[in-house]
């Protein structure tokens, strides 16, 4: 493994600590169901890690034209009532596994750690699972113009850090997140699907590894 220094670990959000994003997939589920748009969960990998609009024009993009911009606009603001209703119960328990033993742990170990993340409801997620204060910064939807694959997020969460991006390990669940690292020139470590994408530096199947992939880095 190339050695590196590393100082701090930027999370997505979404899939990667908490299981929102099996809500978002069952929130478009419902609105394409809805308008009659085929939606698979095959589709759904390609709106993780991207924004609300843009999943849009995925979700349509083999019928570009039928829907006007005013309609598009009202579909991403329907999804997301429907992603809010369903997140009413949200508690610990969606938190994945391993994600509350590890984050104090990397914390005691000195590492900063923070959230990049292209959802606009990152803030209020974070507070329904009692992590609102755990992260040094949260960088989200509203803080960005250009959500992933542009390096954006994570560089400004590593600019808030104070951290230089080559010192930043980011840990993503999508493809289009590792593509934002690598581009960030961060190391890409993915879980779930995004433990196999090619521009994936390292995979891991349980988030515990990370403590162990920050040690090997720092050799
Ligand atoms: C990302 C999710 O974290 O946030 C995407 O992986 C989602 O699927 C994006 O589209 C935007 O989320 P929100 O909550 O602002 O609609
Ligand atoms: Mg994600």
């Amino acid at each position: 493994m190339e050695k590196r220094v590393i100082d701090a670990i930027i999370f997505d959000l979404d899939g990667v600590i908490v299981s929102t994003d099996e809500y978002h997939y069952k929130a478009w589920k419902r609105l394409a169901d809805e308008e009659g748009i085929p939606f698979d969960r095959e589709m759904n990998h390609r709106l993780r890690g991207v924004s609300r609009m843009a999943c849009v024009n995925i979700i349509l993009e083999k019928m570009p034209d039928i829907y006007t911009l005013a309609e598009k606009e009202n579909m991403a603001e329907r999804k997301n009532r429907y992603y809010i209703e369903s997140l009413g119960n949200l508690n610990e328990q969606a938190l994945l596994p391993g994600v509350q033993e590890t984050l104090p742990l990397l914390k005691k170990e000195g590492y900063q750690i923070a959230i990049g993340s292209s959802s606009k409801n990152a803030g209020m997620i974070l507070e329904k699972l009692g992590l609102d204060h755990t992260f040094h910064k949260v960088v989200d939807g509203n803080d960005i113009t250009f959500s992933k694959p542009n390096p954006e997020v994570f560089l400004k969460a590593a600019d808030a850090l104070g951290v230089r991006p080559e010192r930043c390990i980011v840990v993503e669940d999508s493809t289009a997140g590792i593509d934002a690292a690598r581009c960030a020139g961060m190391f890409a470590v993915g879980t779930a699907e995004a433990q196999i994408y090619e521009k994936t530096q390292i995979g891991i199947s349980s988030f515990e590894q990370i403590a162990g992939v920050c040690r090997r880095l720092n050799g």
